[in-house]
C-alpha cells in the first residue's frame, strides 16, 4: 500500500507536466503542492521552462522563488493560463473545501481568475459527499460576534488557532472559523449564505472552478477526471 505522501508526489509530478512554456501559472498552497512547486523548479533548472508564477499563499511565493521559478503578484499579470492547487476534499459533483492550509482567500482569487483550474489530491480526499470541516476567512474587526451569529444557526464553528493557543491570521490578516456539520447543507444554499453575511470575507466551498482532477490512488496509478 503507498503511504499518503508517496501518493501527493506522484499526483504532483504528473500535474506539473501540465505546464507549457510560456504559461502564466497559479500556483497553490499545502502538501501536495509542495510536489507540484518541487517539480516545477527542476523544469526550470533542468528543461530551461520559462513561465510565470502566481501565489496563493505567502508561502507558496517563497517555496517556489528559492527554486527559480519566477514570481508575481496576480495583479501584475494580464492573464492565469493555469493553476495547480491541492483540496482538502472533493466530492462526486467536484464541489470542494478548501482552506486547511489557511489559504483559501487567495486561492480562490486566483483560481476565479484562471483560465484553466487543476487540482491535485489523494485517494483519500475524494468522497460521494462533503464531510469535511469547513473553512471561514473572517474580518477580525466583529469576529466574536459574528461567531456567535454562526452557533445561532447550528453551524458549530471553532476558531482556528496556531500551536500557542492564537488566532490564526491569514495572509490577509484575517482570522479563520472552520464549521462543522453532521450532515453538509446543500453547498450552493451554504456557500451564498455565508456570503450575505456581513463579516465574512470568503469561505472554503469551491464550486463550478475545476476543469480536472488528478488523483494519485492507491495502486501507484493516477486517475484524471475532467
Ligand atoms: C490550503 O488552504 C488548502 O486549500 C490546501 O490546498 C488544502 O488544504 C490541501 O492541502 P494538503 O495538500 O496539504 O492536504
Amino acid at each position: 500500500m503507498a503511504d499518503q505522501t508517496a501518493l501527493k508526489k506522484l499526483a504532483g509530478y504528473r500535474a506539473a507536466e501540465f505546464v507549457e512554456d510560456g504559461m502564466v501559472v497559479g500556483i497553490g498552497s499545502g502538501s501536495t503542492i509542495a510536489f507540484v512547486v518541487e517539480a516545477l523548479g527542476k523544469r526550470v533548472a533542468e528543461e530551461g521552462l520559462k513561465i510565470k508564477g502566481v501565489p496563493t499563499s505567502d508561502k507558496t511565493r517563497r517555496a517556489a522563488a528559492k527554486l527559480g521559478i519566477p514570481m508575481h503578484n496576480v495583479d501584475d499579470v494580464d492573464h492565469i493560463d493555469i493553476t495547480i492547487d491541492g483540496a482538502d476534499q472533493i466530492d462526486e459533483n467536484f464541489a470542494a473545501i478548501k482552506g486547511g492550509g489557511a489559504a483559501l482567500l487567495w486561492e480562490k482569487i486566483v483560481a476565479v481568475n484562471s483560465r484553466r483550474n487543476i487540482w491535485v489530491v489523494d485517494d483519500t480526499k475524494i468522497a460521494p459527499h462533503l464531510t469535511h470541516y469547513l473553512p471561514v476567512e473572517v474580518i477580525p474587526y466583529g469576529a466574536e460576534q459574528l461567531f456567535k451569529r454562526l452557533k445561532q444557526k447550528g453551524y458549530e464553528p471553532t476558531w482556528r488557532l496556531d500551536q500557542n493557543g492564537n488566532p490564526v491570521r491569514t495572509d490577509s490578516a484575517n482570522f479563520l472559523f472552520d464549521l462543522h456539520f453532521d450532515k453538509m447543507p446543500d453547498p450552493f444554499k451554504l456557500g451564498r449564505e455565508l456570503t450575505s453575511m456581513v463579516g465574512v470575507v470568503e469561505h472554503g466551498l469551491f464550486l463550478n472552478i475545476v476543469d480536472q482532477v488528478i488523483v494519485g490512488r492507491d495502486d501507484e496509478t493516477i486517475a484524471v477526471f475532467d
